[in-house]
């Protein structure tokens, strides 16, 4: 019987512990940037209020706009968190997008992830915009003239965060909401969506402070103080 038991415990061992775990990175990657997410939080977020689940964080932020204008999302993909956002707002909401996936490897998704075989469902009160960011920012903004009153950053990648800061920074004034899908809380975290925000933030002085985050998720949202880009008085 004893021998069984140790035999049965050296199974376990090898084949849970040792096989999955001890050579395994992935644990001790998202220990390590929780950690860092931890820090970030007490130094950054404390008064923030915070949430376990995803739709209550984003029916918060959007209660939290204080500014009139534009409601935006970036990074539509199969049109869930689109689909939050169009049952509680209730002018037009904008949706960007190309379907066609993240343009470079992400946190270990490749190349082509997320791409969408068709253009997903929305309810009535979306207009969908579809190609690359850069592509179909520059003309609707010639078409609408407002300032943003809610921004939705939900394209993962660092290049297409800075794409949509460079085109839409000035639009933001003091009142508008930004919620980040994917800020902090995952293997380099830094390097993405907080770097491309974190950035601008340098560049052009946008004063912010955090409204709410996520505990178990990657979510963050900010609500601009000031914004010296921003013209429309
Ligand atoms: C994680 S998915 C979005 C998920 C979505 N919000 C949902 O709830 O289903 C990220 C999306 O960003 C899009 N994307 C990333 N960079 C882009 C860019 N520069 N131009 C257009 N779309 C982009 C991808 O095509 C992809 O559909």
């Amino acid at each position: 019987m004893l021998l069984f038991k140790r035999t049965f415990s050296e199974l376990i061992f090898r084949r849970f512990i040792l096989k999955h775990h001890s050579s395994n990175l992935l644990l001790d990657m998202n220990i390590e940037a929780k950690k860092d997410t931890l820090a970030y939080i007490k130094a950054n977020m404390v008064d923030a209020p915070y949430f376990e689940k995803h739709p209550q964080l984003v029916k918060y932020v959007l209660g939290q706009i204080d500014a009139p204008g534009l409601h935006l999302e970036f990074g539509v993909g199969r049109g869930k968190s689109m689909r939050w956002i169009a049952s509680a707002v209730e002018g037009v909401v904008h949706g960007f997008d190309s379907f066609e996936g993240i343009q470079e490897h992400w946190n270990g998704n490749p190349i082509g992830a997320f791409a969408q075989k068709q253009v997903p469902k929305v309810p009535d009160n979306v207009e969908l915009h579809v190609g690359y960011f850069d592509a179909t920012v520059p003309g609707f903004l010639e078409s609408h003239s407002d300032t943003i009153a809610f921004l939705h950053v939900d394209c993962d990648l660092y290049s297409s965060t800075v794409t949509i800061f460079e085109l839409l920074g000035d639009r933001l004034r003091a009142g508008s909401v930004i919620l980040f899908d994917e800020y902090y809380n995952f293997h380099r975290w830094q390097q993405h969506e907080f770097k491309a925000f974190q950035e601008f933030v340098e560049k052009s002085g946008l004063a912010y402070e955090y409204i709410a985050y996520s505990v178990t998720g990657q979510q963050a949202a900010v609500r601009v103080l000031g914004n010296p880009l921003d013209e429309s008085g």
